[in-house]
């Protein structure tokens, strides 16, 4: 079953140059099964054509409070107890001002003052300085001690040209927020899932270490991410500087062939397994007993390869759902595809890594390819986005977990 099927979602779309993300948004929640229906504000109505609202949800579009037509079909009242949820993307400043001071006078505040819905969901988007100002902020602190949910906003160049926080987060996540709130947070309620995360040092001498860059940082997000979705999670950590996330069985390994064996001795009863970490491709054929000296102008180090944890696990014949991650400097698409193939996974989540980009960094963006579909992850923190990809990887367990 579709993961908002028959939720009745009323879609709120207030004046800003986001609104053309609204029309995205409406297409998603109805692929997702919810039954939509949409009210702008007058202003809107300048961004966004109702018409292409009406032809994605297959229902009139309202802007009005005092609309004879509409009112007869189904009363504002009758719409505001309709809803199980109002969402309101894009929310602009004034939006919310009128919210927090619990004013009525265009259609969708009525709505929003008239209806008992538990639950109200607001997208800000407005010009940086707006978004800082001490009312806006006071407003939204408002909102939220109402218990109504904030997404975002996202920070970055905006249409009027600054760079700040202010722009509309991706219509995906708004999805990833309802769909957690409708399934309680428990989308993967009792399954075991296995996770390595970080680097893995591989020594060279008592002192001395081969490494990389990674932060584990993406690998912990998508720990709690998993965790909140109901999952039971084992991560298996390289060396790395992060609490363990909450309700985690936490399993520290410094080198690749620890990893390997922490992750086969916890992976019986997984259902899931996500390879994070980088490991590294090849380990020093030799670890010296003594502090190597340089003793001499050059050195050879002699290297050899380091069993891939991720095929191997996704070569057993009783597997859990793969998923591998794949960071490449270039052509991501092309090396992302030729790893889901080659290492037989069902899933892979790739992105470009560089300077500043990547491993060290606290956001991300991700190409998430399995078979028979993809999904584009816009740059976002790296919390936002590991919810996103537990929502994708639970979509395509699903589905598999149906055939
Ligand atoms: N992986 C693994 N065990 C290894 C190496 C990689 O489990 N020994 C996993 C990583 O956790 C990641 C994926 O495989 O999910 C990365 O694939 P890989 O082909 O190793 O990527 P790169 O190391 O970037 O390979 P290449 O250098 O060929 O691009």
């Amino acid at each position: 079953m579709r993961p908002l099927h028959g939720h009745r979602v009323l879609l709120g779309i207030t004046a800003g140059i986001a609104a053309y993300k609204a029309a995205e948004l409406a297409r998603l929640l109805v692929k997702d099964g919810a039954e939509v229906r949409v009210v702008m504000t007058r202003s809107a109505v300048q961004f966004i054509g109702p018409m292409t609202l009406q032809a994605i949800t297959g229902q009139p579009v309202r802007d009005a409070l005092f609309d004879p037509v509409h009112e007869s079909a189904m009363g504002h009242i009758e719409l505001a107890r309709w809803a199980e949820v109002i969402l309101v993307a894009p929310a602009t400043a004034d939006f919310i001002a009128q919210t927090a001071a619990g004013m009525a006078h265009d259609l969708l505040s009525t709505l929003c003052l008239a209806s008992a819905a538990p639950l109200l969901v607001v997208a800000p988007a407005m010009n940086q300085a707006m978004w800082r100002h001490p009312a806006t902020q006071a407003n939204v602190a408002l909102l939220r001690s109402r218990e109504v949910t904030i997404l975002g906003p996202d920070h970055g160049e905006q249409a009027c040209g600054d760079t700040g926080p202010g722009r509309m987060v991706e219509p995906a996540l708004i999805l990833a927020a309802l769909r957690d709130r409708f399934a309680g947070g428990r989308r993967l309620a009792g399954r075991r899932v296995v996770l390595t995360a970080g680097p893995t040092r591989e020594a060279l001498d008592p002192v001395r270490f081969l490494g990389n860059r990674s932060s584990g940082k993406m690998g912990f997000a998508l720990a709690s991410a998993l965790v909140a979705q109901g999952a039971e999670v084992v991560l298996i950590a390289g060396p790395v500087t992060l609490a363990t996330p909450v309700a985690v069985e936490r399993i520290d390994v410094e080198t690749a062939l620890q990893m390997r064996d922490a992750v086969f001795t916890s992976l019986p009863g997984a259902a899931i397994f996500i390879a994070c970490a980088a490991v590294a491709d090849f380990r020093p054929a030799t670890v010296a007993e003594q502090k190597i000296k340089k003793a001499t102008e050059t050195l050879t180090l002699e290297l050899i390869r380091n069993p891939d944890i991720l095929s191997e696990v996704a070569a057993l014949a009783d597997r859990p759902f793969c998923v591998g991650f794949a960071a490449e400097t270039h052509d991501v698409e092309t090396y992302a595809e030729a790893k889901l193939m080659a290492k037989g996974l069902d899933m892979i989540a790739a992105n470009q890594v560089g300077v500043s980009q990547g491993f060290e960094a606290d956001d991300n963006a991700l190409l998430v390819i399995w078979n028979g579909g993809r999904q584009a992850l816009a740059r976002q923190s790296k919390p936002q986005i590991a919810a996103l990809l537990v929502n994708l990887i639970a979509d395509q367990f699903d589905a598999q977990t149906a055939t």
